[in-house]
């Protein structure tokens, strides 16, 4: 019987000396399962001491101030907790007397308690038996029946509260929902977790498939839109050519190679993510469109090898052309333009894949000695 092995783990290895077990106190417990709410153990702890000290009974913390409530969250992140747990603490006295209410359904009713914390309140303050199912429980019981799919996702989520409702016991809830929240935190973490040590390792799913590391599934990944640009590496011996970004924007302020979008030549886009084929017939507009923008005749520009860098909200597709002055040392034609010398690309404001392709070319680098013994 899994929660038997889990009863008898929590008894052994379990967390015994939390500062809110131990009392059935539920001002204490609601109080406590709220901080616990995305916050680790640790964490909470001295914030749920001087909570508990400043405001020692829920009428004291509906009759607080909100700036002083505020002011004793700050710190603890996910402000809006620190609003709803004021506005729950009211309704508690406004309307339940200054009790909690014991019944699971109820207690989810007031603000800033979801399904998970209301069981967590009416196991541990009422006895009553009602199934959790936080962050830390979801990883636990993906791994142990095999779930997939991101526990986020409405059907993922149905599924994982339908096993913790069959797999709570008939007695001893309590004790067998800390081991769970004790398992979670300590032994079924995300990464290396100790399952040589796991009171529920003989039957997980997880373990007997090797998919430990893949579970749960991670929230699939939001599509960014790829922009793709064109950058000119415009080498004047160990020098090359880098222009100031605009203040706001991408990379705002730093120095960068000159970008351009890839269109600005008739270059199309799907060419661009090949750079074998940018050819001699491309190299005639992209040469012409940097003596446009620079004063500066530059010899057919030759790709380089392409490489994405991540924004948050975006993904920048970036090709490198190089190219030199076709008349040695001609100046730039335009403010905002320095040549900068290859060894110094290491100290200078560059954006840092920018940084990482010059260091590439800078002629102490083993790419920059290998370029230049293959050099024409
Ligand atoms: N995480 C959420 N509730 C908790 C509790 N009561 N003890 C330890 N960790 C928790």
């Amino acid at each position: 019987m899994i929660a038997s092995r889990l009863i008898d783990w929590q008894r052994r290895h379990g967390r015994h000396d939390l500062p809110w077990q131990n009392t059935r106190d539920a001002y204490r417990i609601w109080l406590s399962e709220v901080m616990l709410q995305q916050t680790r153990v640790d964490t909470v702890k001295p914030y749920y001491q001087r909570f508990v000290a400043r405001f020692p009974e829920v009428a004291l913390l509906a009759a607080a101030q909100p700036d002083e409530v505020m002011a004793l969250w700050s710190g603890l992140g996910y402000y809006g907790r620190a609003r709803n747990l004021q506005r729950c603490a009211r309704e508690v006295v406004a309307q339940h007397g200054g009790t909690f209410p014991e019944d699971p359904q109820q207690l989810a009713r007031l603000p800033g308690i979801g399904r998970s914390t209301a069981a967590a309140i009416a196991v541990f303050a009422f006895g009553r038996r009602a199934a959790i199912l936080d962050g830390n429980v979801r990883r636990v019981l993906c791994r142990h029946a095999g779930v997939r799919g991101h526990p986020g996702e409405r059907a993922v989520e149905n599924e994982l509260w339908c096993i913790a409702e069959a797999m709570l016991p008939r007695r001893d809830v309590e004790r067998y929902t800390q081991g769970l929240m004790d398992l979670g935190a300590t032994l079924c973490v995300r990464t290396r977790p100790g399952c040589a040590a796991c009171p529920l390792s003989a039957d997980c799913r997880a373990r007997r498939d090797g998919t430990v590391a893949q579970l749960p599934t991670p929230r699939p990944r939001r599509s960014v839109p790829l922009r793709r640009v064109v950058m000119f590496v415009i080498r004047r011996g160990d020098e090359v050519l880098v222009e100031r970004r605009a203040p706001a924007g991408v990379w705002g302020g730093l120095w960068s190679l000159p970008e351009f979008e890839p269109t600005f030549a008739g270059l199309d886009m799907a060419r661009v993510d090949d750079p074998l084929a940018i050819g001699l017939a491309d190299s005639v507009p992209l040469a012409r469109e940097v003596e446009r923008r620079y004063g500066l005749c530059v010899t057919p520009p030759r790709p380089l090898p392409p490489f994405d860098h991540a924004f948050t909200h975006l993904r920048l597709r970036v090709q490198p052309l190089a190219c030199e002055p076709v008349v040695a040392g001609a100046p730039a034609g335009a403010p905002g333009l320095v040549w900068l010398a290859l060894d110094d690309a290491a100290g200078a404001a560059l954006p840092r894949p920018v940084k990482t392709l010059l260091q590439a070319l800078a002629p102490g680098s083993p790419q920059g000695r290998a370029a230049r013994r293959f050099a024409p």
